[in-house]
């Protein structure tokens, strides 16, 4: 099974190059909108539901990517033990002032080592895995896996068409491809956070270990 170290290649370790994310400077106007949503009492805690429904209670959650902290302080609320990580500082920052007391670190889910774990559940929402740096993916998958406790899982939602500007475009089949390399394998696959049948425009799938 491939390990996630050492993560390197063309001489750049991977946690050096910049996410998509980051590229796509949209920190700003993500957060702001998230804020606004809020403020204005809408729903935004439909990826939690679902995460909240695998999970028994008082679980070990990490949210991986957890950007303004949303998905992640559901969650807690959902009084299961969650930690997040999320490499963009402004969005931390956002996080730690709308939730105070969340336990969220500036990480990127590449410096993750399976002492982290075990986790009961990754969550990784809201087109995380397409803002990811270029060529990461198999290892993020990786570094994901490595975290799971014995019947741990993984839900990963995002973007399967017109993703948003600076995203990439990861097609079903390639995603799945790249699940299948590192071990992990498709438990299900729907077309949203309620599980409606899949389609090509959205994809959320549940992983777990390939023989788990
Ligand atoms: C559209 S936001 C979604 C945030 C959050 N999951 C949500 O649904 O509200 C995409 C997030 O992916 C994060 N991201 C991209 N590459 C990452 C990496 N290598 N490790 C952790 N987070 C990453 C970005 O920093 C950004 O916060």
């Amino acid at each position: 099974m491939d390990k996630v170290t050492p993560p390197r290649a063309g001489g750049m370790p991977m946690t050096a190059r910049p996410t998509r994310w980051q590229e796509a400077g949209a920190s700003g106007n993500f957060g702001k909108r998230f804020a606004e949503l809020i403020a204005a009492g809408k729903d935004v805690d439909g990826e939690a539901r679902l995460a909240d429904a695998l999970l028994p209670r008082g679980a070990r959650v990490l949210d991986a990517g957890a950007g303004m902290g949303r998905v992640a302080a559901a969650l807690v609320q959902r009084e299961h033990d969650v930690v997040a990580i999320e490499p963009d500082g402004a969005l931390v920052e956002q996080a730690r002032e709308t939730y105070p007391g969340l336990p969220i670190e500036e990480r990127n889910i590449l410096d993750l080592s399976p002492d982290d774990g075990p986790f009961d559940l990754v969550v990784c929402v809201g087109n995380v895995i397409v803002y990811l740096a270029e060529g990461t993916e198999r290892t993020a998958l990786a570094a994901m896996r490595d975290v799971l406790g014995e019947r741990g899982r993984i839900l990963v939602g995002f973007h399967l068409q017109d993703p948003p500007p600076h995203a990439r475009v990861y097609t079903a089949a390639e995603f799945e491809a790249d699940v299948a390399s590192v071990g992990l394998r498709v438990d299900l696959r729907a077309g949203s956070y309620e599980l409606h049948p899949a389609n090509d425009t959205y994809g959320v799938w549940i992983l777990s270990r390939a023989g788990g």
